[in-house]
Formats: C-alpha cells, sequence, structure tokens
C-alpha cells in the first residue's frame, strides 16, 4: 500500500467574483521513503495541494476527490486525529515559514511543544538538542530567539520542527526561497541527508527543476491545476515528454554551457486564469507544437514510456489531426501501452477515464 495516494484531487476555491479552480484531478502514489518533487511556475496549484494534503486550506475551499494516508482518509479524521497525523504522521515546511516562529519564546520551547502535546519524548530538552544536532546547530542554539538566528538558521529550526514527532512524510514547499544560494545549497542538502537517513518520504515544491531533479526520485509538473508530465526526475529533467515540461527544463541554464547561461530559453505569454480556462488543451495558446485539434480536446495523463506519464496528443499513440511520426516527442506509446484506455475528452464530450500515476 502507497503511503500517500491522491484520487482525482481537485481544489476549488469560492471568492467573491466566483470559484477557482486551483488544483483539478490530480492523481498519484507515494511510496514509503520515496522522493516526489513537485514542479511548476507561479499560480500552478502546488502550494494548493501540498495544503490540500493536510487539510491546511481556509474553510469553505471545496475539496473533491480521495486523499489516502496510509489508507485513511484525511477528509475523513475527526480533528483529534487530524491534529496528532499533521505532527507525528505527516509535516510540512512551508515556503517563508521561517517568519513563522514564535518572535517571543525561545527556539527550544517551540521544537519542544508539539512533541510535549503529542507526548512522543519523556525528555524534551535533550530530543531538542538532539534535533538541533541533525540540523547542525549547537544545543545552546535552544535558548535563543528566532531574531537571533539568521534566515538560514531559522529554515534548520523549521527543520527540527518538522521532524520532531518522527513524521513518515514531510511536505517542504518551497523550503529555501527566502535564502541566498550558499545556505539554500546547505539546506537542500541537510533534508536530502535526513530524509535518506530517517527514511521519510519527501514531497518536495519548487519551480526549480534542477532542483527537484538532484534532490527527487520522481518529479511531476503542474501546469494550471493539472499534473502534466510525471517520471523519473533526471528523464523528466533533460528528456521531458509534455512541451511545458521542456520549455521549464529549457529556463534553466546548464552549468559548462556558456550558450545557455548567456540566454536561457524562456516561455512566451502567462498561464491561463484559472476562472476562466481556456477550450481544451489550457497549454495550447503558449504551446509550440499545437496542433489545431488541441483548441477542443483536453488529454488525460497517458503512459509516456517506462514509469512516465505526459498530457499531451503527442504522446498518444495516435495523435489526433497529425501523423504520431510528426510528433516531436520520442517514444510515444504503442496502441498496447498498458493504461490504453486512457483518452483524449473532446470538449463538452464523454469523461475520459484516467490513469494514476503509480509509485515504485
Ligand atoms: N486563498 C485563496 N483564495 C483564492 N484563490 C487562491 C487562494 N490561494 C491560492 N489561490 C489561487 O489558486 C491558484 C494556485 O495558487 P497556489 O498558491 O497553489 O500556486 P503555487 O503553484 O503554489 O504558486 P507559487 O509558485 O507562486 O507559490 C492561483 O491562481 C491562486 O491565485
Ligand atoms: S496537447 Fe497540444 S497544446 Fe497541449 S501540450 Fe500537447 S501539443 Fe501542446
Ligand atoms: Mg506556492
Amino acid at each position: 500500500m502507497s503511503l500517500l495516494s491522491l484520487q482525482d484531487l481537485s481544489v476549488t476555491y469560492r471568492i467573491a467574483s466566483g470559484e477557482v479552480a486551483a488544483v483539478r484531478d490530480v492523481s498519484l502514489d507515494l511510496g514509503a521513503g520515496e522522493a516526489l518533487g513537485i514542479a511548476g511556475e507561479s499560480g500552478s496549484g502546488k502550494s494548493t495541494l501540498a495544503m490540500a494534503l493536510l487539510r491546511l486550506l481556509p474553510s469553505g475551499t471545496r475539496v473533491d476527490g480521495r486523499i489516502l494516508l496510509d489508507g485513511e482518509d484525511v477528509a475523513a479524521m475527526k480533528w483529534g486525529r487530524l491534529r496528532a497525523v499533521r505532527w507525528a504522521s505527516a509535516s510540512i515546511v512551508f515556503q517563508g515559514a521561517q517568519h513563522g516562529l514564535n518572535p517571543v519564546r525561545r527556539i527550544g520551547e517551540q521544537i519542544a511543544e508539539p512533541m510535549i502535546v503529542h507526548g512522543t519524548t519523556k525528555e524534551p530538552d535533550k530530543r531538542v538538542a538532539e534535533l538541533l544536532a541533525q540540523v547542525g546547530l549547537p544545543a545552546w542554539r535552544a535558548r535563543s530567539y528566532p531574531h537571533e538566528l539568521s534566515g538560514g538558521q531559522r529554515q534548520r529550526v523549521m527543520i527540527a520542527m518538522a521532524l520532531a514527532c518522527e513524521p513518515r512524510l514531510i511536505i517542504a514547499d518551497e523550503p529555501t526561497t527566502a535564502l541566498d544560494v550558499m545556505v539554500q545549497a546547505q539546506v537542500l542538502t541537510l533534508i536530502k541527508k535526513l530524509i535518506a537517513e530517517h527514511g521519510i518520504s519527501l514531497i518536495m515544491i519548487s519551480h526549480d527543476l534542477s532542483v527537484l531533479a538532484d534532490m527527487c526520485d520522481r518529479l511531476g509538473v503542474m501546469y494550471a491545476g493539472r499534473l502534466v508530465e510525471v517520471g523519473p526526475s533526471h528523464e523528466v529533467f533533460h528528456d521531458a515528454r509534455h512541451p511545458y515540461s521542456r520549455a521549464l527544463a529549457a529556463a534553466f541554464p546548464t552549468v559548462g554551457d556558456p550558450v545557455s547561461r548567456m540566454a536561457p530559453k524562456g516561455l512566451g505569454g502567462d498561464p491561463p486564469d484559472p476562472m476562466d480556462m481556456p477550450a481544451g488543451c489550457p497549454f495550447h495558446p503558449r504551446c509550440p507544437v499545437a496542433l489545431d485539434t488541441c483548441t477542443s480536446i483536453d488529454v488525460e495523463l497517458w503512459p509516456a514510456g517506462e514509469r512516465r506519464s505526459a498530457a499531451c496528443v503527442h504522446v498518444l499513440p495516435e495523435t489526433p489531426g497529425a501523423p504520431v511520426s510528426d510528433a516531436p516527442v520520442s517514444d510515444a506509446p504503442g496502441s498496447d501501452a498498458p493504461g490504453s484506455d486512457a483518452t483524449v475528452s473532446e470538449t463538452g464530450g464523454s469523461e475520459p477515464s484516467k490513469t494514476s500515476v503509480e509509485a515504485t
């Protein structure tokens, strides 16, 4: 059984002017000890997805589909159970979370609090010292206040807090965004080491594909609230099947390649407004390889090689509107590909069947 299983997860915010479809039909599984990266540009729904996992969304937000943590339905958890799960089973390190530390309480008290609440240790001071050592801080730092620490040190404290109750899953949402490059590298190395040592599963969110490729076994790319590609991280980074993932990967300069350093490739246009999605494939207004049919058909995730899937007509065995041989994506699966009942939906047509991505 997977540690985490998302089944057709959709999240819709309700605001005065209407509904914002922030996450749409996301299905995936995460195995114990596996590290999954989630990439995508700003507004693609990464943080919304993370918050939905532990029911941290604002009240009134609609969540459809299922979230199973160790087989238990997160939506059905009572408040007390959910509180226990938030620290003891899965914890989140937020984007800029270091600013969330209480400024008038010492670091040690803040790290100890969840352990005391959940009764996971009889010697909180000793455990705090151990956790500080794990994140590379001396024990005396327990007596410091947050303003006495640098940004990188505060982010280390947040990681210590996330580890405090020995969760099986850590969700790290842009954990290093506010840090300089050197400290960023230190914190990423630390997270990588700790999850490997403790066998913790990781969902790491970033817009930076190169960081995710380095940190994670698998990579999921989100566009306009959907997962548009999933696969082994190095393969997705170096040989993406979806045109959007390719554009995202090309936006990062290649180390040692002066041409790409001086002129990294970008992607024109803006992501669609989640309150006004275009018909057909949501990427078609920006897609360099769009076909005429892309304005009216919408492709679900489709097998795109071993342990890979992508939501693009070019990976379908028969590309509607163009011969497969014209497709710019190599290795398009044959009609005997697993999950070949997954298909394309005509706008306004019948509901397509969906593939969910299995953990390895
Ligand atoms: N509380 C909210 N109420 C209404 N809409 C929201 C709310 N939070 C996020 N959104 C909208 O949901 C969409 C997804 O936002 P989200 O924060 O999940 O994106 P993201 O991928 O994490 O972006 P970033 O990389 O900038 O952090 C965006 O269109 C955003 O404007
Ligand atoms: S389905 Fe069409 S528009 Fe969408 S990514 Fe593929 S080629 Fe581009
Ligand atoms: Mg975010």
